[in-house]
C-alpha cells in the first residue's frame, strides 16, 4: 500500500482526491494538509490533519498539491527537505514557478500537469500536431469555459494547449499568445494565438482549438463531463511516480502514449 498524502484537502479537487485514495486498494491515505483549518466534510478520525506541509511529506510515501500559487513554493521546499516526490495539479502558476518545479526534478521524482485527464493529454498531442502540419493560413484560437469559483484565466489547460500549438508551429510563445484582444487595435497576426474565456455554472472544464483558414474549420474539442476524472488521474499519477528516479514528469509519461 503506498502512503499517499494530500495537500488542500477542504478544496473541491482536494476533497475528491482523498475519497480516490480512500477507496483504492493499492493506496493509502497518509496524512491530509489544510490551510484555514477549515473542515474537510469527510470524517477521519485516524488520518493525520495538518497545516505544516512538512508534516504531510514525512507522514506520507508521494503528496498530491492541488492548492494555489501562493503556496507552491512552501510546498516544493516541503517536498525537497522530505526528498519524497509530489505530483502538482494547481494552475495559475507564473514562470518563476515553473523554474521551482524543473529544479526541483534534479532531485526529486516531481511531476505537475494543468489536466489530469487521458483524452486531455491526447488533446494536447494532437494540437502540436496539426500546428506542425497546418501552414499559418491557419489561424489558431483557444476557448474555454470553467465554472464560476475558478480564479486564474486563461485555465492552465488553455495555456498548455496554446504552448502546444506554438511548439508544432515552431514559434515563440509569448510573443504570440493574445490575451485580450480589447487591447490589440489591430487585426490579427498571422501568428497569433488567441484565447477567450467563459467562466459560469459548474462547467468541469470545455477546451477548444481552432484551426480556421479562409475555407475550412478544424476544430478539437475537450469537454471533462466530471471532475472525477481530474482526482482519478491524480491518483492514478500518484501511483506511477512513486518509486521513480529524481525528474521532471509529465502526463504524457504516465499515458505511454505510443507517439511522443
Ligand atoms: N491538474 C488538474 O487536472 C486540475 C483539475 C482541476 C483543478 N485544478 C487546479 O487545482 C487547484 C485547486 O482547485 P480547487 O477547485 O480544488 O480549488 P479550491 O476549492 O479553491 O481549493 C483550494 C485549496 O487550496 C487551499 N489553499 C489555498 N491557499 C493556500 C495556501 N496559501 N497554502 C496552502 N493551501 C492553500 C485551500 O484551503 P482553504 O480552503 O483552507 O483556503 C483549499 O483546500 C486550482 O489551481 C485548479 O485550477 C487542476
Amino acid at each position: 500500500m503506498i502512503k499517499i498524502g494530500v495537500l488542500g484537502g477542504s478544496g473541491r479537487m482536494g476533497r475528491l482526491i482523498v475519497q480516490k485514495i480512500l477507496e483504492s486498494p493499492k493506496a493509502r491515505l497518509s496524512a491530509v494538509g489544510i490551510h484555514h483549518q477549515k473542515p474537510i466534510g469527510l470524517d477521519l478520525p485516524d488520518i493525520l490533519m495538518t497545516t505544516d506541509p512538512e508534516e504531510v511529506f514525512s507522514h506520507s510515501d508521494i503528496v498530491i498539491d492541488f492548492t494555489k500559487p501562493e503556496a507552491l513554493q512552501d510546498h516544493i521546499e516541503a517536498a525537497l527537505r522530505s526528498t519524497k516526490p509530489v505530483v502538482i495539479g494547481t494552475t495559475g502558476l507564473t514562470d518563476a514557478h515553473q523554474i521551482l518545479i524543473k529544479e526541483a526534478g534534479h532531485h526529486i521524482p516531481i511531476l505537475w500537469a494543468p489536466n489530469m485527464s487521458l483524452g486531455l493529454t491526447v488533446m494536447l498531442k494532437l494540437t502540436e500536431k496539426i500546428a506542425s502540419i497546418l501552414d499559418s493560413s491557419f489561424d489558431i484560437e483557444i476557448l474555454e469555459m470553467h465554472h464560476r469559483h475558478k480564479t486564474d484565466a486563461p485555465s492552465g489547460t488553455a495555456l498548455a494547449l496554446g504552448k502546444a500549438a506554438a511548439k508544432g508551429r515552431n514559434i515563440p510563445f509569448h510573443e504570440n499568445a493574445c490575451f485580450n484582444r480589447m487591447e490589440c487595435h489591430t487585426s490579427r497576426s498571422k501568428d497569433q494565438i488567441g484565447f477567450a474565456v467563459l467562466r459560469g455554472g459548474n462547467v468541469s472544464g470545455d477546451h477548444q482549438v481552432f484551426f480556421a483558414s479562409d475555407e475550412e474549420i478544424i476544430t478539437l474539442s475537450h469537454r471533462a463531463l466530471d471532475r472525477d476524472i481530474f482526482a482519478k488521474g491524480a491518483l492514478k499519477t500518484a501511483l506511477w511516480l512513486v518509486g521513480k528516479s529524481p525528474g521532471l514528469y509529465t502526463m504524457q509519461d504516465v499515458a505511454d502514449l505510443p507517439w511522443r
